[in-house]
């Protein structure tokens, strides 16, 4: 569905992506993981239409989408969430997915129209009882998952989703991969996720691309990354790779 082909980008001296080749399938949850600063968020910026690649070329169902604005990625069936969480504070959770319904694929529906539609988006990610709460009155994972409702309501086939569990509370992180994984069979959306929590990661990944200093230095299965050597020599010595070896022995 998704394929990026010798993927550059160069911010001055520094190349954020240095050839990265990958793909991404139907219903599947690839995650992106990496050291801090080691180009994850510049992919999906890359992806997304925000920066244009340096060099490189992206397709989506085999039609080139390196050039094209943001809006028109979106409206093709890629949406995203942010590592900085930012939801309209303003407005409701309610409104919110209204946003997401008036400006994604179904655009042209005007606002009642999507004040009916809207319930059903947060009712499958589990917040039918917050939908009148402004989203600055909503905890942290709450906004997330606001952020997450609002994307699914542009009715994508992929979402790019940038740190969904750091942050949450095991609680929280356990109901959040649950609902990973909801989106991924029940909705048939692919899922391109960046996080650093490596026990969800492990946890619910079809398959793992590792990023270092924007280049890709791995692939694989969870059981695969766990045990690449250079995976664990530029990785694994750190806190979260750690969690990585961890959450593969048990
Ligand atoms: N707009 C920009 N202008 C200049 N340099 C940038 C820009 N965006 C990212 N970079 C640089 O590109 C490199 C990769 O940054 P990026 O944000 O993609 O890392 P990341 O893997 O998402 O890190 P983190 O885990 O901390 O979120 C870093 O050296 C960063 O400083
Ligand atoms: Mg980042």
């Amino acid at each position: 569905m998704l394929r990026g082909q010798q993927v550059c980008k160069r911010f001055g001296g520094i190349m954020a992506s240095n050839n990265i080749d990958f793909q991404i399938g139907r219903k599947e949850i690839v995650a992106l993981i990496g050291p801090n600063g080691a180009g994850k968020t510049t992919l999906f910026n890359l992806v997304s239409g925000m920066f244009p690649v340096t060099s490189g070329k992206i397709l989506f169902n085999d039609q080139e989408i390196t050039g094209l604005k943001p809006h028109n990625i979106q409206r093709m069936g890629i949406s995203r969430t942010f590592q900085l969480v930012r939801p309209f504070m303003e407005m409701t959770a309610l409104e919110n997915v209204m946003v997401g319904l008036m400006f994604g694929r179904a655009r042209g529906i005007g606002v009642a129209e999507a004040r009916l539609k809207a319930p059903k988006f947060l009712e499958m990610v589990g917040m039918s009882d917050r939908m009148d709460k402004k989203a600055k009155e909503l905890t942290f994972a709450e906004r997330k998952t606001v952020e997450l409702a609002l994307a699914i309501a542009t009715e994508p086939s992929l979402i790019l989703l940038d740190e969904f569990i750091a942050g949450m509370n095991p609680t929280e992180a356990l109901w959040a991969t649950n609902l990973m994984k909801m989106i991924r069979d029940d909705l048939g959306i692919s899922l391109f996720w960046v996080e650093h929590v490596m026990t969800a990661v492990m946890d619910i990944s079809d398959r793992i691309v590792v990023l270092n200093y924007g280049q890709k230095i791995a692939e694989g299965t969870p059981s695969e990354i766990a045990h690449n050597q250079s995976v664990i020599d530029a990785y694994l010595g750190t806190e979260s790779g750690r969690e990585v070896v961890d959450a593969a022995q048990s």
